[in-house]
């Protein structure tokens, strides 16, 4: 089999080359070579590079600019996501589309399922759920992997800025009141692998149960306990000026952020698990796997 990735520097897009390569050759694009912002050119673009399997990892991402870009935030998010997945189906191949759980408004306060009714709060949010109503409406064999708070160590994510700001700032605060399920981008790349490695017919297989699944880490956390837990895996802990037991309780409005945000967006990853027979770890494990460098 062959891969194809689009968002070749991005968190995932990065994980999901290192995961991929043991199944096939992989090929990765980034923002130069493959441009979302453009989706008229991209099936000349994919033309150029064969492939059995198209993993959309590129999105526009600023949660916050995407308030005041909102059109941009579309074509990236919704218009592309739309173009690609006509393109995969046409091309026979099967297309792994990326989305958020900031398509919920976060009202429910238990873990929100795939049944749960969408309704996003930003910008950000409206566009990415129109680009999962894209890729499906265009009815190839494809899946979408609703993922929630994802982060890397090596690319700049909540759990650097959180190490950050603990060396450099005399008081670190932050929010307790928005609580979702922090996702390290490997383990959903190793999902997404999982479901790519189960032997022959992969496109009738996934054809068959194509649709919206929710694949996140187990457990729930607020912004406040995930920042306590970064800094207590932190391995360079001396270097702290703010330590686990001394970073501050706040709300969100202190932050004036230009978008809303969900308060309670954890999601529920059990069709995935019983669907494709995999199930992520709990958020604090591959915190502490992702922070030791594993
Ligand atoms: N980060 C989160 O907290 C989070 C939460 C839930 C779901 N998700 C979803 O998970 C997926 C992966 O997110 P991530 O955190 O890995 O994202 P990321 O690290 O922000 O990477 C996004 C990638 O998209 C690329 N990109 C942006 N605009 C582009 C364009 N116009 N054309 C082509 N590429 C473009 C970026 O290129 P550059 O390298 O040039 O910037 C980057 O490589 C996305 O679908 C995202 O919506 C993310």
């Amino acid at each position: 089999m062959r891969f194809l990735v689009l968002g070749e520097n991005g968190q995932l897009g990065w994980e999901l080359q290192r995961a991929l390569a043991p199944l096939g050759p992989v090929l990765a694009l980034d923002r130069r070579q493959c441009d979302l912002a453009d989706p008229r050119r991209l099936p000349a673009v994919l033309r150029r590079f064969p492939a059995d399997v198209l993993l959309n990892a590129a999105a526009y991402n600023d949660v916050d600019l995407a308030e005041s870009e909102p059109d941009l935030a579309r074509t990236v998010n919704a218009e592309a996501p739309g173009v690609l997945a006509a393109y995969a189906r046409d091309a026979g191949q099967v297309l792994i589309h990326y989305s958020t759980d900031y398509v919920f408004d976060g009202d429910l306060r238990r873990p929100y399922t795939e049944a749960d009714r969408p309704h996003p709060l930003s910008v950000y949010g409206r566009t990415k759920l129109e680009g999962e109503e894209a890729v499906q409406k265009a009815e190839g064999a494809h899946l979408i992997l609703r993922t929630s708070w994802l982060y890397s160590v090596r690319r700049s994510s909540f759990v650097t800025r959180v190490l950050e700001w603990s060396r450099n700032r005399p008081e670190v605060r932050i929010a307790e009141d928005q609580v979702g399920t922090p996702t390290w981008c490997r383990t959903l790349a190793q999902a997404t692998v999982h479901v790519l490695s189960q032997g022959e017919g992969l496109r009738e297989r996934l054809g068959r149960r194509s649709g919206v699944y929710h694949v996140a880490c187990a457990g729930a956390a607020s912004r406040w306990e995930w920042a306590c837990e970064i800094l207590r895996c932190d391995p360079k802990r001396s270097e702290q000026r703010v330590g686990p037991d001394s970073i501050q309780r706040a709300q969100s409005r202190e932050f004036h952020t230009p978008a809303a945000r969900p308060a309670f967006s954890a999601l529920a990853s059990t069709l995935f698990q019983l669907q494709f027979g995999f199930s992520l770890p709990p958020w604090q494990e591959a915190l502490r796997a992702a922070m030791q460098g594993d």
